[in-house]
């Protein structure tokens, strides 16, 4: 199957990210919000980011006013009627995610692939919204944030997507100059299985008072490569996120390493949710990561 047509729900931190990557690599995109308003911002994010290319001499007007071009903003399920091709980022609520993908199996062609961008659902939980014909063509497309500068994408496959969805779905992440890798309809998928405990040790470590939060992560980063520590990536993530995946994969797996740690429940309780608030285990001054913070 040959995609062109690209159809994103939710314009978001990841809807916005994957819809600019899509319009960059040369397809239509269709971006749907659920009001003008966060349709308005959506887009002012993706200009932005666009606007920061060329402030850099990164990006020439000429190229940027292609790939306006390319993107299409609605609020209407209707206008994705021709899409070859819908990823839903709307937030990680499975009533809410049920009831969109019942609104997309209305609307779209019976060829459509359908994509849901979920880091903790089970993909084929989406199925009972969709018609007997779909679930073949049903699959997770996991990005990571931030999605125009992360290379990976996760390919999910439940028991009854088909081979074709998954070549097509190879096919369109490489368009999109990224690599995908296979993972099962399991919590965490593959990335989020493995990284999850390991920041939740670094937060026990903390806890324990191993070491300072500075040293944590100056050691993992400076003695095993990592770009960043683990306790400064929780503070990006968002302590709050950190704390529901885990919930997540402790109720799916009930093993002790994937149990939020005491001190995560009580960062958050606080409102130390990490970068998005000021405070974490970092203070922070927008993007700009400050001093750590007494524990
Ligand atoms: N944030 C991350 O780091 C991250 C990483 C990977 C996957 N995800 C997953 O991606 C999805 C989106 O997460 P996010 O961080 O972008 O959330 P977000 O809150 O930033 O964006 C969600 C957007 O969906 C919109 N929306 C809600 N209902 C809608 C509807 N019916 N139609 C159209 N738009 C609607 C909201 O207005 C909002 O703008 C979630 O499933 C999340 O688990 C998030």
């Amino acid at each position: 199957m040959d995609i062109q047509r690209i159809g994103v729900i939710g314009c978001g931190l990841m809807g916005s990210g994957i819809a600019q990557c899509a319009a960059e690599s040369g397809f239509q995109v269709w971006v749907k919000e659920a009001d003008e308003t966060l349709l308005a911002k959506g887009m002012a994010r993706i200009q932005g980011a666009w606007d920061r290319a060329i402030a850099k001499g990164k990006l020439t007007d000429d190229r940027r006013g292609e790939w306006t071009r390319n993107l299409h903003g609605t609020l209407a399920f209707a206008t994705l009627a021709d899409c070859d091709l819908v990823v839903e980022a709307i937030p990680e609520r499975l009533d809410l995610k049920l009831q969109t993908f019942a609104e997309l199996d209305r609307v779209l062609n019976p060829a459509a692939l359908l994509c849901t961008n979920t880091s903790s659902l089970s993909v084929a939980q989406i199925s009972p919204a969709l018609s007997p014909h779909r679930p073949p063509r049903l699959a997770g497309l996991h990005f990571f944030n931030p999605v125009p500068a992360m290379p990976l994408v996760e390919i999910i496959r439940t028991l009854a997507t088909d081979e074709s969805t998954l070549a097509a779905l190879r096919a369109f992440v490489q368009k999109l100059g990224k690599t995908a890798v296979m993972a099962p309809d399991a919590p965490g998928f593959v990335v989020n299985r493995l990284l999850v405990p390991y920041l939740l040790d670094a937060m026990r470590c903390a806890e324990q008072k191993l070491t300072t939060v500075e040293d944590l992560d100056a050691a993992m980063k400076l003695g095993c490569g990592h770009p960043m520590g683990p306790l400064h990536l929780s503070d990006f993530i968002g302590l709050d996120t950190m704390q529901s995946v885990a919930e997540v994969l402790f109720d799916a797996f009930g093993e002790p390493r994937f149990k939020a740690p005491s001190l995560l429940r009580q960062l958050v309780a606080a409102g130390r949710l990490g970068r998005k608030t000021g405070s974490g285990f970092y203070r922070w001054e927008g993007e700009k990561r400050l001093e750590a913070m007494p524990l």
